[in-house]
């Protein structure tokens, strides 16, 4: 048993930032934007949640799909951002689409959340589990930003994009679905990329006993990034584990039609392409309108060329996610 997308969606805030925009908030230029990240503009909610975009998403995969709500039998909401810690974004969706019958939370791994909830709803339909699933990943990470901090406001954006998949009872040849995947996580680097909550705090603790009180941690309510140690990360990682997942699926580089690539930075996707000796055509980019979405740019550009027709049946395609924790990940499918 193996899965199929059989939908795909998304759902972007109707507020394009342009850099321009950036350049009267903070000392930066549309010059040094697009010259170091590739990024021109990118949206930003005006009231937009992590829940509402996704549910929105959500809609549009499952009318791809043909499916209705109460058809889902598993929703995973891959994302860094949620407004609310209790409810999980996963069980608002739910409630917001009227998928009664679905059993739904999120998973936490950023930049990759997306990648490794498709893992994971693969792992339960191909253990029989489930039947289906809706894999988002959705952020407003525009609330997680320091607008003073021009190191890092520039690059991030807020959006959804989603996926219905099903078991697909034929595809147990390896020909078809997911034929390999690579996952990994290096918790020992994780402060590099970091957003703070609430600090333990209850009566016992000491002032000094705080445990993220040490300036390596660069505790903040805010996302922090050391961008040349995440960049390094990157640049290293992405194609090490692209082609782990290529030996697994036994395919080599000229197999793949499509490397549908986390949308971080345009240098660290070249960079990929160039270690990989693959040709650039075959990394699709939306990054310049974009920028950032962590979870959801995966979803979102998947979306974007399934409905522009540039995805066919029987397509291979490599994903790949890399982000905060520090987490990564490939996986191979066929369309
Ligand atoms: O989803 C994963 C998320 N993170 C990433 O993918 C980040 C990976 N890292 C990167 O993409 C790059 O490291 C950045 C785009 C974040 C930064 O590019 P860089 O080439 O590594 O620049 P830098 O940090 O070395 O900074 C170079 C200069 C510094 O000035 P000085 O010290 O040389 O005078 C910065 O202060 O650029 C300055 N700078 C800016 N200048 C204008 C930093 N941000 C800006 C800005 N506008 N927005």
């Amino acid at each position: 048993m193996n899965i199929k997308i059989t939908g795909t969606g998304s759902c972007l805030p109707d507020n394009v930032v342009t850099n321009f925009d950036m350049a009267k908030i903070v000392e930066t230029s549309d010059e040094w934007i697009r010259e170091r990240t590739g990024i021109a503009e990118r949206r930003i909610s005006t009231g937009e949640t992590v829940a509402s975009l996704a549910a929105k998403a959500c809609e549009r995969a499952l009318e791809m799909a043909g499916k209705s709500a109460s058809e889902v039998d598993l929703i995973i909401v891959g994302t860094c951002s949620p407004e609310l810690l209790l409810p999980c974004a996963a069980c608002q969706v739910q409630a917001s689409i009227g998928a009664d019958k679905a059993v739904a939370f999120d998973l936490s791994a950023a930049c990759s959340g997306f990648l490794f909830a498709l893992n994971t709803a693969y792992s339960y339909i191909a253990a029989g589990i489930y039947k289906n699933a809706l894999i988002v990943g959705s952020e407003v990470l525009s609330k997680l930003m320091d607008w003073s901090d021009r190191s890092t406001c520039v690059l991030f954006g807020d959006g959804a994009g989603a996926a219905f998949v099903e078991a697909d009872e034929l595809a147990n040849d390896g020909k078809s679905g997911i034929i390999s995947m690579v996952q990994g996580s290096d918790g020992a680097k994780g402060m590099v990329l970091s957003c703070g909550q609430r600090q333990v705090a209850n009566p016992y603790i000491k002032e000094n006993n705080l445990p993220y009180n040490n300036e390596e941690y660069m505790f903040s309510p805010y996302i922090k990034m050391n961008g040349q140690e995440v960049y390094k990360f990157a640049t290293r990682q992405v194609p090490n584990c692209i082609k782990e997942a290529l030996d697994k699926a036994q395919l080599t580089v000229e197999d793949i039609d499509l490397f549908v690539l986390h949308q971080a930075n345009v240098r660290i996707i070249e960079a990929a392409a160039k270690r990989l000796k693959a040709d650039i055509s075959k990394f699709p980019m939306n990054l310049d309108r974009i920028g950032n979405m962590s979870s959801a740019t995966i979803p979102v550009l998947l979306d974007e060329l399934n409905r522009a027709g540039k995805i066919h049946k029987g397509d291979k395609l490599v994903l790949s996610g890399f982000g905060a924790g520090l987490t990564y990940g490939a996986s191979v499918i066929v369309w």
